[in-house]
């Protein structure tokens, strides 16, 4: 960990020059906070009251990312599933509330057999109330493939040793990628993590310990989004994301469900797998050669469904992985976006109309004059992207060696 705060050192004062320099649009960014903006999601719905910012802080006094008291916010090392106790009485209501309404389906909790496959107490994981997606069932409203000729990117388990690599690449190309990042990580690896922030990619949800969900109570389900949500939101400038990404492919209709009604974030899942976790095994699961045999015959073959194949910011040989099938993805003339952008109308938050443009705040949310939103308000088409020129809003200063990172 201190090896990734030495690396990050030259970047800091570059980021903090920008942060600076971002004032100049400022007033374009207050111009975008005016009430056309619209949360996703239908204003009743309990994330609007969960975690909610009008303008920058809210009247809250941010700890700055890295801190010691921003750490001390969230749940302590080792990540060890959060203490259900610890959990804001306000997510607890929101749970309470969806199970009174029915929306949470009144399943148990999995056991996992000796293949770690989760199992029902004997009742079938592909019935419809169950629709395990470990054996391949597909719930209404789960994201599993791309739309037709397109790719939809995405690295999970950052911030971790790959994501130096990743992020060089990524400027290199210029291309955006969804980040689905493991909560414990952030606390863990925060100057990576804002490196991550500052591409302006779009950050989503891989839980606080990555644990099998489905094994877990309701309550533990909700601590493992509510704090991955939670930190995210507290360090990016409010910023609520839209999708949560399973882990090992578990989940089912209680687990997509809660998600949904208490966070109103949407499952994601995969239809490709190059298993680049496993290079760094010991014996590695899989070698480059296989990844790239596996990557061709996808990139070279049928073009529908489009493809989401699950790839991990995890070790530089996973990035090396996806490095040398980028060109490939360009040479088959594939529709290469991040996935968050490609199914979530170009944006990876609920609260905003695109990755970088500011947050729509609780004044909003709380206007009285606006009309009606439908359920499901998908946000106007925002402005051309230009990636990596449009700094995202910026998160608190970074603290690190006693020092905040904008007093250079
Ligand atoms: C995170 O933000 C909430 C308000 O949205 C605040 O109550 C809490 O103290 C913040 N936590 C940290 C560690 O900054
Ligand atoms: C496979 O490896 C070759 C040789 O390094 C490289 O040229 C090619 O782009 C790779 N293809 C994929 C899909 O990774
Ligand atoms: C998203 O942005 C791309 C350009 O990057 C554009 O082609 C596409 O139409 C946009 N999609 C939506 C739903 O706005
Ligand atoms: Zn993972």
């Amino acid at each position: 960990m201190h090896f990734l705060f030495l690396l990050a050192l030259p970047f800091l004062s570059s980021a903090s020059a920008s942060a600076v320099g971002r004032h100049e649009d400022h007033s374009h960014g207050l111009e975008q906070r005016l009430p056309s903006a619209t949360w996703y999601h239908h204003r009743d719905h309990p994330v609007h009251s969960l975690f909610r910012r009008d303008g920058d802080t809210d009247g809250v006094n941010y700890a700055p990312v890295g801190s010691s008291e921003w750490a001390a916010g969230y749940p302590p090392e080792p990540p060890t599933l959060p203490d259900v106790k610890s959990i804001p009485a306000s997510w607890i209501s929101a749970l309470n509330d969806a199970v009174s309404r029915k929306a949470i389906p009144d399943i148990p909790p999995s056991k996992l057999d000796s293949g770690g496959n989760p199992t029902y107490a004997g009742k079938d994981p592909n019935s419809p109330e169950i629709c395990s997606s470990t054996y391949q069932c597909r719930i209404d409203g789960d994201i599993w493939d791309a739309p037709a000729g397109s790719i939809g990117l995405s690295f999970d388990d950052g911030p971790e040793a790959g994501s130096e690599k990743l992020i060089a690449y990524l400027k290199t190309v210029n291309q955006p990628v969804t980040h689905f990042l493991i909560g414990s990580n952030i606390r863990d690896n925060p100057a990576t993590f804002l490196k991550i922030f500052e591409l302006g990619d779009g950050i989503c949800v891989h839980t606080w310990t990555h644990p099998y969900m489905t094994t877990l109570s309701n309550e533990q389900v909700v601590a493992e989004l509510g704090w991955t949500m939670q930190i995210i939101h507290n360090s990016t400038g409010g910023r609520v994301p839209k999708f949560w990404r399973v882990i090992r492919t578990d989940s089912d209709k209680r687990v997509t469900a809660i998600a949904k009604e208490v966070f109103g974030m949407t499952t994601i899942i995969w239809n490709q797998d190059t298993d680049d976790w496993s290079l760094t095994d010991s014996p590695p699961g899989t070698t480059a050669q296989k990844i790239n045999s596996s990557m061709h015959t996808w990139l070279t073959g049928p073009k529908s469904p489009g493809l989401i194949i699950l790839e991990h910011e995890l070790s530089d040989q996973s990035v090396a992985a996806f490095m040398a099938a980028y060109p490939v993805m360009q040479q088959n003339n594939w529709n290469i976006m991040s996935l968050a952008d490609l199914v979530g109308h170009n944006a990876s938050y609920q609260n905003s109309d695109s990755n970088t443009s500011p947050v729509n705040g609780v004044d909003i949310v709380n206007a009285k004059n606006d009309s009606p939103p439908s359920s499901m308000q998908i946000p106007p088409h925002p402005p051309p992207r230009l990636h990596h020129h449009r700094l995202p809003k910026n998160p608190a200063p970074l603290y690190l060696n006693g020092q905040y990172s904008r007093s250079h």
